[in-house]
């Protein structure tokens, strides 16, 4: 048997159902190995502050393997900034990059598992020599499902059912009171969780920040049906904004009203399908450690297996563009593609797409 490993592991970023799930499977597969699984507390915040727990089966509650949120907390890096008043423009000569420096150094870990979405990834590339003489190992999570080079993230599919269920629980009022409900989706520049909650749903229009598309062209489909009802939902990275689509819709002859599923979708108790694939990515993040891999993130790839690709490879494959929460920083995503099946579907089905 090797040398026994310390591993840390962290959640980064905005929280998401399945983080728990993630946790308990990595609990799991650092038994089988007889490794030693430290939970940074809150995120980067806790390399900071140098509070983290052992992670085992007596100090995480078997309860919480369902729950949405992160039992060690998560945060997403202007939080940090803003609780210590500091300042990080993404540069390495600010206070903040150094206390990281010596806090990720104090927690003397073998292996780092970040579990987070692309503001994590962007973090890892733009500043690897953080984690000096430590192996580094990435699982994808987000609602947004706007990690390149993965078919899915921790989150999405328990996201997309809150979507669905948020819709389900108006459309009945849309019905009795013969109004069209215009609900934004989360999803920041990435229209794939609107489009799965709207078709899951049974929504009759999807606006997408991937599609451009005219307001008149939806009042006139909305026209069209001949209905003084239904769901439209707008993703919000759309140019389109729900409120000016509901005062057009009023403009029309037509009750309008702009309603927002919100928090509501990073909620809710994680759906089997993700638990499944915390399990599978927990399972091949510490047997890529075991390979001696890293700077690398595990995924669903193209062909539907769980592989590992670097880095700096899956961040040169995405979209940049300038990170919403550290000034001088850049992210990397993804966005619907014209040969997704879902687009198909919802042409199929006569969905209006914009
Ligand atoms: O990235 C996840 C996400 O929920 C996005 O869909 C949304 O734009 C953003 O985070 C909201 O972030 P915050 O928690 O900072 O309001």
């Amino acid at each position: 048997m090797g040398k026994r490993k310390r591993v840390a592991v962290l959640t980064t970023g905005g929280d998401c159902s399945g983080l728990n799930s993630t946790l308990f499977s990595l609990i799991r597969a650092c038994e089988v190995r007889n490794w030693e699984l430290v939970g940074i507390m809150n995120g980067t915040d806790g390399f900071i502050t140098g509070e983290n727990i052992p992670l085992n089966r007596e100090t995480f509650p078997y309860s919480a393997i369902n729950m949405a949120g992160s039992f060690i907390g998560s945060v997403v890096y202007k939080d940090v900034c803003a609780r210590k008043e500091m300042t990080w423009d993404g540069s390495k000569t600010t206070p903040v990059y150094f206390k990281l420096k010596e806090g990720i150094a104090k927690i003397k870990a073998d292996c780092v598992v970040m579990i987070g979405g692309n503001g994590s990834v962007s973090w890892l590339h733009s500043a690897p020599e953080l984690f000096a003489g430590m192996q580094t190992v990435y699982i994808p999570k987000t609602i947004d499902m706007d990690v390149p080079m993965t078919k899915n993230t921790v989150g999405f599919n328990t996201a997309v059912n809150q979507l669905s269920l948020y819709i389900d629980g108006i459309a009945q009022s849309a019905r009795s009171h013969r109004r069209w409900f215009v609900v934004k989706a989360m999803g920041r520049n990435s229209g794939h969780l609107a489009l799965r909650g709207g078709m899951a749903a049974g929504a009759d229009a999807i606006i997408l920040p991937e599609i451009d598309v005219q307001l008149r062209d939806l009042v006139s489909f909305v026209k069209g049906t001949g209905r003084s009802f239904g769901i439209i939902v707008v993703a919000e990275g759309s140019d389109l904004k729900v409120e000016e689509i509901a005062a057009a819709l009023e403009g029309a002859g037509f009750q309008g009203r702009a309603c927002n599923a919100d928090y509501f979708q990073r909620g809710g108790i994680s759906v089997a399908s993700d638990r499944l694939l915390a399990a599978e990515f927990a399972t091949a993040a510490l047997d890529a450690l075991d390979r001696g891999e890293t700077m690398v993130m595990v995924r669903r790839d193209e062909t539907s297996e769980i592989t590992t690709v670097g880095i700096d490879e899956l961040y040169d494959a995405g979209i940049t563009t300038n990170d919403p929460n550290v000034s001088n920083m850049t992210v990397t995503y993804d966005v619907v593609s014209e040969d997704d099946p879902f687009l198909k579907a919802a042409r199929g089905l006569g969905v209006f797409l914009g």
